[in-house]
Parts: C-alpha cells; sequence; structure tokens
C-alpha cells in the first residue's frame, strides 16, 4: 500500500538516495517541503528505525515519569518522534523544524503543543536558557543538514541535568560529518559541558548517538570553546563503541 502510494522501493530509495547528495541546506529544505507529503510512507517502506531507538535510548536515561517530562524534538519532521514519544506516555512536546511543509505534516498530527520554524545553524532555538527537561534530535545531523556547530544551542536550551539524545547516519556518505560530530562532542565532554551516559550504535542507518546530560554550570567553559572556529582538536580518540 505505502508503496503504491509513495513510489516503488526503488524510487524511494533514489528519492532518499537523492536527498543525502543535497549538501546545500536552502535546497535541503525545499526538497523536504516538496518530500513531506510523502516522507511517512517512503520511510515505512525502508524500515527506518531512528525514531523508535531515540526515544527508547531516552526513556531507559529519562528519570521520572514520561508525562512530567517537557521535550523538544529538534527537526521534528512530519513528528514521527512524536508518534514514538506518545506511545511511551510522553505528553509535553514542542518540535521545531526548518521546512514549513514538514512542519505542516507535524501539525496535522496533532501531538505537539508547540511548533516553530527555525533553521539551526542560522538562528537559535525559540526557547529559554533550560526549558526541556529533554531534547532529541534524529534524522538531521548530516552534510546540508543541521551543522555540528548547533549542538551548543540544544545544550542551551536544556535544563540543568536534563538530556540530550542525538542520532546519525553509519553509511560512508555520512563518515566526514560522523567523524566531525564525534570531535566536536568530544571537545565538549573534554570541557565538561556534558558527561556521555549511553552509546548504542546500531546496525545500519542512523543510529541514537548517547543521551548526554549537561553539566549548566559549565556552560560558559563549553559556549566559549565552541564559539571559535580554532578549537583543538581532540587528543582522546572517539569513544563510541561501534
Ligand atoms: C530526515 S528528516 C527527519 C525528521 C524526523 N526527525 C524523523 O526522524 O522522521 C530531517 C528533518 O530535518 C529538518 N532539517 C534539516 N536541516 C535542518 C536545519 N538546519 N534546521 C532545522 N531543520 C532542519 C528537515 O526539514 C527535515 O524535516
Amino acid at each position: 500500500m505505502a508503496q503504491e502510494e509513495g513510489g516503488s522501493l526503488s524510487e524511494v530509495r533514489a528519492r532518499v538516495g537523492a536527498s543525502h547528495g543535497i549538501t546545500d541546506l536552502g535546497h535541503k529544505l525545499h526538497f523536504y517541503d516538496r518530500w513531506a507529503p510523502d516522507y511517512d510512507q517512503d520511510v515505512a517502506a525502508l524500515q527506518y528505525r531512528a525514531p523508535r531507538l531515540a526515544v527508547d535510548c531516552l526513556t531507559q536515561a529519562l528519570p521520572g515519569p514520561p508525562h512530567a517530562a517537557l521535550i523538544l524534538d529538534v527537526a521534528c519532521g512530519t513528528g514521527l518522534v512524536a508518534a514514538e514519544l506518545q506511545a511511551r506516555g510522553f505528553l509535553q512536546l514542542h518540535g521545531v523544524d526548518g521546512s514549513p511543509g514538514m512542519l505542516e505534516r507535524a501539525r496535522a498530527r496533532g501531538l505537539y503543543q508547540n511548533l516553530s520554524l527555525c533553521v539551526l545553524g542560522q538562528e537559535p532555538l525559540p526557547s529559554s536558557e533550560g526549558t526541556f527537561d529533554a531534547v532529541l534530535m534524529v534524522g538531521a545531523l548530516s552534510d546540508g543538514q543541521v551543522p555540528c556547530s548547533a549542538i551548543p544551542e540544544l545544550l542551551r536550551v536544556t535544563k540543568p541535568g536534563g538530556l540530550v539524545c542525538l542520532t546519525t547516519r553509519t553509511n560512508p556518505s555520512n563518515l566526514h560529518y560522523k567523524e566531525a560530530l564525534e570531535a566536536t562532542l568530544d571537545r565538549l565532554e573534554q570541557a565538561g559541558a556534558w558527561e556521555r551516559l549511553v552509546a548504542w550504535p546500531v546496525d545500519r542507518g542512523n543510529w541514537p548517538h548517547p543521551s548526554l546530560r549537561w553539566c549548566p554550570e559549565l556552560l560558559t567553559a563549553m559556549g566559549s570553546s565552541l564559539a571559535s572556529s580554532t578549537c583543538t582538536e581532540s587528543r582522546r580518540g572517539p569513544r563510541w563503541r561501534e
């Protein structure tokens, strides 16, 4: 059914492959605008599991009942992460995305209390410091999407001691970005800005990066080290289990 509506599996693969090849953010967001009506059925055909795995990761790490947690879903797309969150009892959901077309789909899902248009890397998140118990970003950390330099903005809006859960792709076309992300996270951890809690690799496709606990008292050090483009390279190797 999904394949009949959204095209054959090979067409879906071609469409997703094309999206991975777009490295200009403006073009990528336009691509998502056009893809929005077919996105859910296309990724279902490809057995896209990142939203479920990320929410598994969050559920295990989050102290306290899910209904009490205020969650921000960054690059929320059509709201697949919200659907997983709601199924686990998370009820207070906010979302942001840079594609109006994807946001329209997310709004139609009716699961978010608040949705905003926001292009990460170009503008700040529309929230005050320390607002959210947890911040997730699923499927948007790659070239042409959310730059690694936007990670501190996720930390800014996370409550002291809150959680950040990220996913990135491990396939060859994303290796360069993944290494840059790992280096960014490593530098942040060395700066004491957050603590790595879980590394949860998945055999293919997206995998939830660690959930990370933010140490707010070190925000200034973390912010200043990342505001500069001259961050020293980490002397430690990546510490992900793969
Ligand atoms: C592959 S979709 C993932 C959507 C959703 N998180 C999911 O897992 O189904 C990537 C989403 O990231 C959004 N996006 C990409 N780059 C962005 C940026 N710099 N700022 C905001 N949103 C961005 C796109 O508009 C798109 O909705």
